[in-house]
């Protein structure tokens, strides 16, 4: 296969401001991989928004994101999941980014896959998943991998470590497969909402689908986006908007997986047509093979 690198495969952007930002923040991995090893076992940060214990990791990766996108000058303003309230650069900039800089923090300890989740807007926050410009993830897996889509098809590239090439591109207008081969939710099942619980054992029992869970959502949503299948984190018993964040994680992964062919829901409508205010929300949320999702979704209606 002819190596296409991401810089080349960029030029198909229609909107070449995006096309540039894509490219900047995939040069930003060198240095973000790099930093892990010395901070695997790195005490605890403070407590996030959330009441989470920030990773160290978590706070480096989104102080060096915030940096580098101020230089870049194309960001205007940065939400993210370690911030409080958004930090602002200059006014006249293009873009409004959503990050969760580093994303399944609790796994960095245990050396399994990590991730970064960035949605890119030219309109302001909070406003729907429908004004994505363009949407990415990153797995530090034992490969690098960056997987994006700016309207057109969705693209998958894994870094070379030799030569000019920083990106290689795997696979171009990736489909998500029907019928899907794999499942994985997260939370505890003791707390899933019941009809989630039945539709699990139904997924186990009818479908023969393979349990397939690392409790990263970028890795868990990877194999999803490459096998078919769905990834929950779904409504819980005690907290029916679930864990998961709207706009830093939810979001940008919906508009992967529908531009992949796919379906994404909240257990009622797609993520992308919630309208919400708060740009901190949580959401249950359900992303797979079209088919899967648009059952899951009737037996919750039911
Ligand atoms: P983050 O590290 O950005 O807070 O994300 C962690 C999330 C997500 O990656 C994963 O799907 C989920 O937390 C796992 O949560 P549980 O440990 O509650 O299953
Ligand atoms: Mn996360
Ligand atoms: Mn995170």
């Amino acid at each position: 296969m002819p190596e296409v690198t991401l810089e080349e495969h960029l030029h198909e952007v229609k909107d070449h401001e995006a096309a540039k930002l894509i490219s900047e923040i995939a040069r930003m991995s060198v240095d973000i991989r790099m930093e892990f090893p010395q901070r695997m076992a790195a005490k605890k940060g403070e407590e996030n928004k959330y009441g989470e214990m920030a990773e160290e990791l978590d706070v480096w990766t989104n102080n060096f994101y915030c940096e580098e996108f101020k230089k870049s000058g194309l960001v205007r303003a940065v939400y993210s999941e370690e911030l409080k309230t958004p930090v602002r650069f200059s006014e006249d900039a293009p873009f409004v980014v959503t990050i969760d800089p580093l994303d399944g923090s609790s796994n960095i300890r245990s050396n399994n896959p990590i991730g970064a989740i960035i949605g890119i807007y030219r309109k302001e926050i909070p406003t729907t998943g429908r004004s994505l410009v363009a949407s990415l993830y990153k797995q530090y897996g034992p490969m690098t991998t960056l997987v994006y889509t700016a309207g057109k098809g969705v693209h998958e590239f894994v870094k070379f470590r030799k030569g000019k090439m920083r990106y290689c591109l795997v696979e171009e207008n990736i489909r998500v497969p029907e019928p899907g081969k794999v499942y994985g939710m997260g939370g505890s099942p003791l707390k899933w909402i019941p009809k989630f619980r039945e539709f699990v054992k139904y997924m186990e029992e009818e479908k023969k689908m393979k349990l397939r869970y690392c409790g990263t959502f970028v890795g868990d949503f990877n194999q999803v986006l490459h096998y078919g299948g769905m990834f929950a984190y779904p409504a819980l018993i005690d907290k029916p908007e679930g864990k998961l964040r709207l706009f830093y994680e939810g979001i940008p992964m919906a508009n992967i997986i529908e531009k992949a062919g796919g379906l994404s829901s909240n257990g009622k409508i797609s993520l992308l047509d919630i309208e919400c205010e708060d740009p901190d929300a949580r959401t249950p949320l359900y992303v797979g093979s079209k088919e899967l999702i648009l059952e899951l979704v009737e037996r919750l209606r039911r």
